[in-house]
Order: C-alpha cells, then sequence, then structure tokens
C-alpha cells in the first residue's frame, strides 16, 4: 500500500530512534529536563519569539493559544475550514467560553477587508467583542495553500487596527517556510502566538510548540497543566523534535516535489487534479468530477493500493507526500490511480462548471 492518506503517518526513522535512546531527560513539569528546554530554546529562535513551551499535540497548542489570547464571551475569526474552527470539537466554546465567527474563502487565505467586515462594533452591547483573528500556514483545508508574508502583514495590520490580537496555526508553518523561501520566524514575528507541529512533515512521532512572549508563554505554561499537559521525562519525545529540526525542515522540498509529480502524473492522464492549488504537500484530486463519491473513490484506490483519504470539501479527495513516501512510491500511486478511475476517466461536466483542462 501507497500510503499518503495524512503526512502524519510517518514512522520514526532509525536515526530519529537514536536520538530518542541517547536523550538526557528529567522531570519537564519541574523544567528540570535538559532536552525539552534545548527544543524549546530551539522553538523560540525559529518561531521568532522569546520563549516556546513543548506540548503534546498541536490541537492542545492552538486552544492554549486562544485562551492565553482571549476572555470568556470574546468573539474568534477563523477561516471556515481552520483546524481550530471545524476539526477541534468546539473546543474554543469549550475550554475557553468563546464565539467563533467564519470567514468564507476559495484556498484558506482571507483579506484585510473580510476582517474588517467582520469585527463586531467596538462598544455594542448587542455583540461579543471581536477579539482574536486565527490564520493557518499551510492550510490544510485548503490543500496546503501557502500565505505570502506580504498578505499577512496586511491582514495582520488590519487586525492590530481594530486593537484584536493575531494567533498563528502553524502546524505545517515549515512547509509554508520552506516552499516560500519566508524564514518562518519573519512569519512568526508577525503574531502573537504562533504554534507548531512536529509530527506532521516533521515526521516525530508526536509533540507541538508554542511561542510567543515570556509573559504569553507564563500564561500558556499555567494552562498546559490545567488541560493535563504538563509531563515528566518528555524529552523522550523533545529528543525526536530537536532531531527533526535539525534534519528534517530543508527535505520538505522532496515532499513538494513529489506532490508536483504525483499532481502533474495525474493530470497527464486526465484526472481531476488542480495544478494550481499544489503548493506544498497536499493533492487534491475532485471525486465528483469522475462522477464517484469520495467513498467509492476511496475503495476503487485502496484495491489497486493507493490509499487516499477525505479533503475537507464534499467528494474531494487528498493525497499528502510524506517523510516516508519515496519519489518512487509516487511513480506508483500514479499507476495504482489510473488503474482505480480507468472505467471512469472522463471527466463529468458538473452543472454550470467549466469544462477540463484541469
Ligand atoms: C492545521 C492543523 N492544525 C492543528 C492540527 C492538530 O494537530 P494534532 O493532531 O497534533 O492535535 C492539525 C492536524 O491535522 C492541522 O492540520
Amino acid at each position: 500500500m501507497i500510503d499518503l492518506r495524512s503526512d502524519t503517518l510517518t514512522q520514526p526513522t532509525p536515526e530519529m530512534r537514536r536520538a530518542i535512546v541517547a536523550a538526557a531527560v528529567g522531570d519537564e513539569q519541574k523544567r528540570e529536563d535538559p532536552t525539552v528546554i534545548a527544543l524549546e530554546e530551539r522553538a523560540a529562535e525559529l518561531l521568532g519569539h522569546d520563549e516556546a513551551v513543548f506540548l503534546p499535540t498541536a490541537t492542545m497548542a492552538n486552544q492554549i493559544a486562544l485562551k492565553t489570547l482571549t476572555q470568556p464571551g470574546d468573539e474568534v475569526l477563523a477561516e471556515e475550514l481552520a483546524h481550530v474552527f471545524r476539526y477541534e470539537l468546539g473546543g474554543p466554546a469549550v475550554h475557553s467560553g468563546l464565539v467563533m465567527k467564519s470567514l468564507s474563502t476559495p484556498h484558506g487565505l482571507f483579506t484585510a477587508e473580510q476582517v474588517r467586515e467582520a469585527v463586531n462594533p467596538p462598544g455594542d452591547l448587542h455583540t461579543a467583542p471581536t477579539r482574536l483573528v486565527c490564520f493557518e500556514n499551510t492550510h490544510n483545508g485548503g490543500g496546503g495553500r501557502v500565505w505570502p508574508i506580504e498578505l499577512i502583514r496586511e491582514v495582520v495590520a488590519e487586525a492590530r487596527a481594530h486593537d484584536l490580537s493575531v494567533h498563528l496555526d502553524g502546524a505545517r508553518l515549515m512547509n509554508a517556510s520552506v516552499a516560500s523561501g519566508t524564514p518562518a520566524a519573519e512569519y512568526g514575528r508577525e503574531f502573537d502566538a504562533v504554534t507548531l507541529c512536529l509530527s506532521k512533515g516533521l515526521g516525530c512521532p508526536l509533540g507541538a510548540v508554542i511561542a510567543g512572549s515570556h509573559e504569553r508563554m507564563a500564561k500558556a505554561r499555567r494552562y498546559k497543566h490545567l488541560f493535563g499537559g504538563a509531563m515528566r521525562q518528555a524529552g523522550i519525545v523533545a529528543a525526536a523534535g530537536v532531531y527533526a529540526l535539525d534534519h528534517h525542515v530543508d527535505r520538505l522540498a522532496e515532499d513538494h516535489a513529489n506532490a508536483r509529480r504525483l499532481a502533474e502524473g495525474l493530470a497527464e492522464a486526465g484526472l481531476p487534479v488542480d495544478l494550481e492549488q499544489v503548493e506544498t504537500n497536499f493533492v487534491q484530486l475532485d471525486a465528483a468530477r469522475l462522477g464517484l463519491t469520495a467513498d467509492e473513490a476511496v475503495t476503487r484506490l485502496r484495491a489497486e493500493g493507493v490509499l487516499l483519504s477525505f479533503a475537507a470539501r464534499k467528494d474531494v479527495l487528498r493525497a499528502l507526500t510524506h517523510l516516508d513516501i519515496s519519489a518512487e512510491d509516487v511513480e506508483e500511486a500514479i499507476a495504482g490511480t489510473v488503474r482505480a478511475f480507468s472505467s471512469s476517466q472522463r471527466p463529468v461536466e458538473l452543472a454550470g462548471e467549466a469544462p477540463t483542462p484541469y
């Protein structure tokens, strides 16, 4: 099976496992774990902030960021497919008493104008005070799209003009950085809080970090403990993070090249892939245009040895390249996908939409 369901599926490499075995550890809750401290220092610098806090998951990192930057009853703006909005089980309401307002976009990137129009009037007695804007880079639901730094600066300036805080869900920020050539710190410095996941493209078994000012991270550490995320000999896992920052960042370019090759191979075979969408390690395949539901398409692919998952939009499948997918795997995946859809090769023309090419 060529497993392209997610970039979270990677196995720790033998070298990463060696780093884990060799890790010096201590009681992380007491700030006595040297490997966690080393990872936090690396992450703070990488993300352009004073301090970083090591956490078990990127979901916890996002939820702590929101709690740190808001008061109960505040309103938060996020893109409609943002992870923090759609896929964290209503955590902002449960953990922090927040109201979420969604911004609609084609690919996850919103504009300064959208923020301006969404902000509730300050002092209004009938609406929740808008307090925070959440960004996601790369944007998962949008198919791994990258925010250009110029657009981020424009939208952040609008948010600041309304006295709003800004948070960056940078679960895949290193993909964005490698694809755009913008250093992660340059992205990170624009925000009050920035998170980074270690268990996606970076290939760790688990772990995430949040970064911000010393004052904000003191609060974040308190919420980490409150949420049950304060650990003990966590250096065992942090060692994988340090290893990944040393060895798995530049190689993300290979994942991006593999995704591009996959998309082009499928498009050349006449399959409905939007080549413009492919900026990082995501490829989207529109099952509806093959006259199939996402379930039917996944079943056919599985029979040909290719595993894809559902994208955020209905009847669209996604393939993610990652550390465990080689250039040869990509060629096999292309061949398997073409076999899977050989009986529905001709893309369906959907009502009211432009026909192919894709
Ligand atoms: C953009 C984004 N943020 C946050 C998360 C949450 O990550 P975790 O599974 O580590 O909680 C994900 C997971 O897919 C994600 O794609």
